[in-house]
């Protein structure tokens, strides 16, 4: 009689699909040149990778404090965006994706420096597990990031398109972003046309950024899913 092991048939979990899109992420990174790079768990898993061959690139900007933390303590050079005028290629996490590219991102409160990386960069090659594809934009609180004296005032704006807007806390105070400014998440929204959506919120008085990502979408999304790194094209 003979035994054997049976296959190993555990599901991957949240973490080791980050793992694998931050790594697969590494195929976009152009060598000589400076990466884009966003913020939150996926992308600290793409940082690591990236430790690997941070010989082979000039270095990266980044869209957050924490990021360029992350990224030096690994030895890789930061740039500020301002001296470096295009970047081939930015790589950051989502909240939320839909079948075009578009995003909700800011969960981790970083949103404006998200979008100005994005904005200055060729390609957006965004990483996120398969939880965040979705049909339409909205289950997910959209961040925004206002200037504290317009809150209360962006609150009622929201709450006369049927959102709900609470700003967000932090150790029970409001959570103040690396621009100085406050987040309000707003739950309640089914985001149908998130070009149209992002261009009128954006225009309201006090607010910094709003976190629907249509103008700055991705071309590539790595969706870490169950049979492996599924590649989105838009
Ligand atoms: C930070 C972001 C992140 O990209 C987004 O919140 C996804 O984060 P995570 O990879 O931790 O799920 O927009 O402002």
């Amino acid at each position: 009689m003979t035994s054997s092991t049976p296959p190993n048939t555990a599901p991957l979990t949240q973490d080791q699909l980050k793992t694998l899109v931050g790594q697969a992420a590494l195929q976009y990174v152009v060598p000589g040149e400076i990466v884009g790079v966003g913020t939150g768990s996926t992308v600290n898993k793409f940082i690591d990778a990236l430790a690997t061959m941070k010989d082979q690139i000039k270095g990266a900007v980044s869209s957050s404090v924490a990021s360029t933390e992350r990224l030096q303590a690994l030895g890789i050079q930061v740039f500020d965006s301002n001296d470096v005028p295009r970047l081939s290629v930015y790589i950051d996490g989502a909240d939320e994706i839909d079948h075009h590219g578009n995003m909700v991102k800011g969960g981790g409160a970083a949103l404006t420096r998200e979008k100005i990386v994005a904005a200055q960069s060729d390609r957006f090659v965004c990483i996120a597990d398969e939880s965040k594809l979705v049909k339409t934009l909205g289950a997910f609180p959209l961040p925004v990031e206002v200037i504290p004296m317009a809150t209360q005032r962006v609150i009622a704006q929201f709450a006369a398109k049927g959102g709900k807007a609470s700003i967000r806390l932090k150790d029970g105070q409001p959570l103040v972003t690396d621009n100085g400014q406050y987040i309000v998440d707003v739950t309640g929204l089914q985001i149908a046309d998130p070009l149209a959506f992002e261009a009128e919120v954006s225009q309201w008085p006090g607010v910094v950024t709003v976190g629907v990502f249509a103008f700055q979408r991705a071309q590539v999304c790595l969706l870490g899913t169950a049979s492996g790194v599924k590649t989105l094209t838009f």
